[in-house]
């Protein structure tokens, strides 16, 4: 039985938190409130989950899903994390974020500095590109035709596997772009960052192969 730790259960983390309950993964949901404001959340998901600080959130997960605004990064607690797979969702907008020099620079990705701030732990980049309600609609059992794919980074082959097989478990396949260097390919302004899953107008989304995905990384410029 795997858990997933949640540090973030907005949008893209409460979708992540549905797939993964749907999936029969435990989750312990948390966020910069505290667990009592997540209550309606844990009611909806049922059994399978749970709330708590964001130190027991990532204490819990066998995968913990970190998916807040890029500016916090500094506030996810580091020992708990050492040696753990952290799965990053994050994207920098400056106009919510702030300007990040080196950011702006491009001298590093956006996990690249939640890697260097969870030094212990192996971070591997995933959900960034995809709009949360194309992603809560377009999981589909392996081997389906109209499967999606989504892209991941990382450094640390054995935590992009561990991901895989989590992506696979809820209804997702998984296009290796690289290593946490490499996943500027995946960030905001590529060609695969929104556009190969539809658009906002429709929230069913469309399902974007991995030839499509990878044809869309291809195509990125930095
Ligand atoms: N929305 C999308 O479709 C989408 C798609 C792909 C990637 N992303 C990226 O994913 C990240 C999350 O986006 P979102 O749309 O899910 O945002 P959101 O709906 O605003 O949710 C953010 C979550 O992070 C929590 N949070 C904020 N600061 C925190 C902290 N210091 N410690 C713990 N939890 C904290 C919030 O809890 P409180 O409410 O208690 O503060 C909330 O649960 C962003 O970087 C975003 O760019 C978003």
């Amino acid at each position: 039985m795997t858990t997933i730790g949640f540090i973030g259960a907005g949008m893209i983390g409460g979708t992540v938190a549905r797939l993964s309950v749907a999936a029969g993964h435990h989750v312990v949901l948390s966020n910069s409130r505290g667990p009592e404001t997540l209550k309606d959340l844990v009611a909806e998901l049922g059994p399978l989950a749970s709330a708590g600080t964001t130190e027991q959130a990532a204490e819990a997960g066998d995968i913990v899903v970190v998916s807040i605004p890029l500016k916090a990064y500094r506030s996810v607690p580091v020992a708990p994390l050492a040696g753990q797979t952290v799965i990053d969702t994050n994207n920098y907008y400056p106009e919510r974020d702030g300007q990040i020099q080196r950011l702006d620079d491009k001298d590093v990705t956006t996990s690249g500095l939640l890697q260097e701030h969870l030094a212990g732990a192996h971070v591997v980049k995933v959900f960034n590109n995809i709009f949360f309600r194309h992603l809560a609609s377009l999981d589909r059992t392996p081997g389906a035709e109209d499967r999606s794919a989504l892209p991941i980074s990382g450094d640390d082959e054995k935590a992009k596997a561990q991901v895989t097989e989590f992506l696979d478990s809820i209804g997702y396949d998984a296009v290796d772009v690289g290593s946490l260097a490499d996943s500027w390919r995946h960030e905001p302004g590529t060609p695969c960052y929104g556009p190969p899953y539809g658009t906002f107008e429709n929230p069913d989304g469309t399902p974007a192969s991995a030839d499509k995905i990878r044809a869309a990384l291809a195509a990125a410029e930095k």
